[in-house]
């Protein structure tokens, strides 16, 4: 069964495993398509489970094959459908250790956090990265900030418990959550 078919990935579930696959860019010659497409791949499955190491409940992988991964299926609603003030102090945790691991997700909106099992999983590594630095993370956290202003009417208490569970969990978080502000001003005054 066809669960998407986005710009990046076509994703199925197939005997409750999730199978997700690369699509190719016509505009891109073949070969380097190839060869992009397979490193994207391995990168997207590499991080899911150095995540899943940092203590973050990720999908298990099961299999990596040019540009497929497959893994276990979340079968669980997005986050947005569920979220509140508890929930999303939890998430700040989870980005908190994230971050505090040297990874950025890169895509934080709440159709890429599933609630299973009384657990938050982050799903959909495929523009994450490793860095360090504070605007990287202040740009991940902004972004996550932005889908909670555009659907949810209490994203002022959303974003504030998740700043609780950033800080708790992670010690460079003041510095991060002033970048933050400071990007939504360059986003306002752009
Ligand atoms: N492991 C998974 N378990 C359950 N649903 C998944 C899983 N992976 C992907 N999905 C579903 O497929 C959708 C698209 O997958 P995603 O990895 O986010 O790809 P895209 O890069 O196209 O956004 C997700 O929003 C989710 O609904
Ligand atoms: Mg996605």
């Amino acid at each position: 069964m066809y669960l998407t078919s986005g710009a990046e990935a076509t994703v199925k579930l197939e005997d409750d495993i999730i199978i997700k696959e690369r699509v190719p860019k016509r505009y891109r010659l073949s070969e380097l398509d190839e060869k992009i497409r397979k490193e994207r791949t391995r990168a997207e499955a590499r991080l899911i489970s150095e995540a899943r190491r940092l203590g973050i409940p990720t999908p298990v992988i099961r299999d990596i094959d040019n540009y497929t991964i497959k893994m276990q299926y979340i079968d669980g609603p997005p986050l947005k459908h569920v979220i509140n003030d508890k929930l999303s102090e939890q998430l700040g945790e989870l980005v908190g250790k994230l971050h505090m691991g040297g990874i950025i997700h890169g895509d934080l909106t709440t159709s890429n956090l599933l609630f299973y099992n009384e657990r938050i999983y982050m799903i959909d590594f495929g523009l994450a990265f490793m860095n360090s630095g504070i605007e990287a993370r202040g740009v991940d956290i902004h972004v996550l900030f932005q889908t909670f202003i555009s659907s949810h009417h209490d994203h002022e208490s959303l974003t504030e418990a998740f700043c609780k569970g950033y800080r708790h969990a992670f010690s460079e978080a003041d510095e991060v959550l002033e970048r933050v502000k400071e990007i939504e001003k360059r986003g306002r005054y752009a």
